[in-house]
């Protein structure tokens, strides 16, 4: 499919999510699923700005996941420059402005979701983004910052503004996660007001869910984000629930969490195998990823809080081992 631009292969993309969407995390969701595109999460652009050393892991290896998609956050014009001048020899594919994130540090900072409370603000932002980036820049907002009133002012500032296309989370800055509050009304308007493509996105948790969203909304593609967190296949379920109405089962056992937890190591080795010197030890990396994703992976498994909390208590690779090896 096209989204401006770009070609995609199918209609739905990985949303970025800090310490979630990491490269093995992308790698192990594209092991199982035709993904249209993937995101790195949120570079703040300060730090990128004053010591870009700290994000080398998180564009480690862009290049063999294209089409692929890195996002800033920051709200200093200059600091927004110069870190695309930096990204500038990275392969990627499109530039995305984080315009959305609710978080105490982003607000404060005044940055993220703070920019859907002060557009002007924004729409500079977005100038520096679309003039600088020699790639195509796209935008990553909320439906607004305490309601969805100003979605008209929103859409002026991005219409005509050369962006290549918005993705949009249907609820407020203030409703952060709350899923009752997904309001796909708004998102239907903005998709009716804008003239470039919208990405849809808000707790798309199953191939169903998916099909009401687009159809309600009309929006060009789907952004799938808590959905992916221990079902790698959501992406092709949706995919092929798309095409043709049938819903595939996602099995869930011990067995297939073995396995799975097995791939995701590959993962990480193909991600670090040519010895990148990560700020933390090997191990320690290898940890933090699979106990994470161990936890999600077992979500679904009738009875397995008690081994959820067993998961969580472990403290080394060892202990996890140990947990996995037990599995049968
Ligand atoms: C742990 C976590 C980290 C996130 N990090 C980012 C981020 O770096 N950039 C961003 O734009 N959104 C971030 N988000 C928001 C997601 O991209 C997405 O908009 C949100 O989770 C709603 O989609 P979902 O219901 O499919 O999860 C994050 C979400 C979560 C849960």
């Amino acid at each position: 499919m096209k989204l401006g631009t770009l070609l995609l292969a199918n209609n739905l993309i990985l949303a970025p999510m800090l310490q979630v969407s990491t490269g093995p995390y992308r790698r192990f969701c594209r092991t199982f699923s035709k993904i249209g595109m993937v995101s790195v999460p949120m570079l703040y652009t300060k730090r990128l700005e004053k010591n870009p050393d700290t994000v080398l892991m998180d564009l480690h290896k862009i290049e063999d996941e294209k089409p692929i998609s890195v996002q800033l956050i920051g709200s200093d014009l200059n600091a927004l420059k110069s870190s695309i001048d930096f990204l500038e020899s990275y392969k990627f594919d499109v530039l995305d402005i984080n315009a959305g994130c609710p978080s105490k540090r982003a607000i404060k900072a005044q940055e993220g979701g703070y920019l859907l409370r002060d557009l002007s603000k924004l729409k500079s932002l977005i100038n520096v983004g679309v003039k600088y980036s020699s790639r195509p820049v796209s935008l990553k907002i909320r439906i607004g910052f305490n309601s969805s009133k100003e979605i008209e002012k929103i859409v002026s500032i991005i219409n005509n503004s050369g962006l290549e296309f918005l993705t949009v989370h249907g609820r407020t800055v203030r409703d952060r996660y709350n899923d009752s509050t997904l309001n796909l009304d708004a998102i239907k308007k903005i998709k009716s007001l804008l003239k470039i493509p919208v990405v849809g996105n808000g707790s798309i948790f199953n191939p169903k869910t998916a099909r009401e969203f687009l159809e309600f909304t009309n929006v060009d593609a789907l952004m799938i984000g808590r959905g992916s967190m221990g079902y790698p296949e959501i992406f092709n379920q949706i995919d092929q629930y798309l095409i043709d109405g049938i819903e595939s089962i996602i099995e869930n056992n011990t067995r297939k969490m073995k396995e799975y937890i097995g791939l995701y190591e590959r993962c990480i080795t193909d991600y670090l195998d040519n010895n990148f010197e990560i700020p933390y030890s090997f191990e320690k990396y290898k940890f933090m990823e699979l106990r994470r994703n161990l936890i999600w992976l077992s979500k679904n498994i009738q009875g397995s809080t008690d081994l959820r909390i067993k998961i969580s208590k472990t403290k080394n690779l060892e202990e996890l081992d140990q947990i996995i090896n037990y599995l049968n």
